[in-house]
């Protein structure tokens, strides 16, 4: 009889412990990021720092390995250079955000999102900024990127697996 009653109060002192655990991780997830002291941030915004690209279900099938894209070596490079539609308020949206780069199934249209990333055309592409980035450092005499075969290159090879 003792024991049984030992055990209820170790479950209620367990789920009042599990209880207790619940809110302070939600309260730790809701705290802002942690900073130097010297400042008092009034807002946060978090960014990934190295990322492999999920292909959206709608985006035609490929043998090509998925791309990898990391912020670190592009960090000399302005947010808003390749996020063009941001403002510098609020969160910083994907490429695929409805009414943007949307279109998954047709890579010509100029709103596909395939465009988004291997338009030469645009600085803000990956190819765009890359083919242009090349051209310079040949005039340079440096070793251009990689950016010619898919399943190779920096983008697609790197990050293969
Ligand atoms: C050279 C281009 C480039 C620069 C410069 C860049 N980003 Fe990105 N960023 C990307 C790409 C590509 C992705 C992944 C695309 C996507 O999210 O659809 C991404 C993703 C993100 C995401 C995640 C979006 C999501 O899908 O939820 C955030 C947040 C972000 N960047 C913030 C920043 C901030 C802040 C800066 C500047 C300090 C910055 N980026 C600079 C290219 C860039
Ligand atoms: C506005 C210009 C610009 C855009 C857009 C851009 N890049 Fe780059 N990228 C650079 C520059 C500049 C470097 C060279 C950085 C260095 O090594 O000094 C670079 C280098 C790289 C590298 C080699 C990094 C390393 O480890 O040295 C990879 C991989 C890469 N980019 C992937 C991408 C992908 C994927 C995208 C599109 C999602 C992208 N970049 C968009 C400018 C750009």
């Amino acid at each position: 009889m003792r024991s049984k009653t030992t055990i209820a109060a170790l479950c209620v002192m367990a789920a009042l412990f599990m209880t207790a655990q619940a809110g302070l991780s939600q309260q730790k997830a809701a705290e802002p990021g942690k900073f130097s002291a010297l400042i008092e941030a009034k807002s946060t915004l978090c960014y990934p720092l190295d990322i492999t690209f999920v292909r959206p279900a709608g985006a035609p099938k490929s043998n090509i390995p998925a791309a990898g894209f990391n912020h670190g070596p592009h960090a000399s490079i302005a947010c808003g250079e390749c996020h063009h539609m941001w403002t510098g308020k609020g969160p910083v949206e994907a490429c695929n955000t409805a009414g943007c780069h949307d279109a998954l199934a047709n890579r010509a249209d100029d709103m596909a999102y395939f465009k988004a990333f291997h338009n030469k055309e645009a600085k803000m592409s990956c190819i765009g900024c890359h083919a242009k980035l090349n051209e310079e450092l040949k005039e340079k005499g440096k070793e251009p990127l990689n950016i010619a075969n898919c399943m190779t290159n920096i983008c697609h090879g790197a990050a293969k697996k």
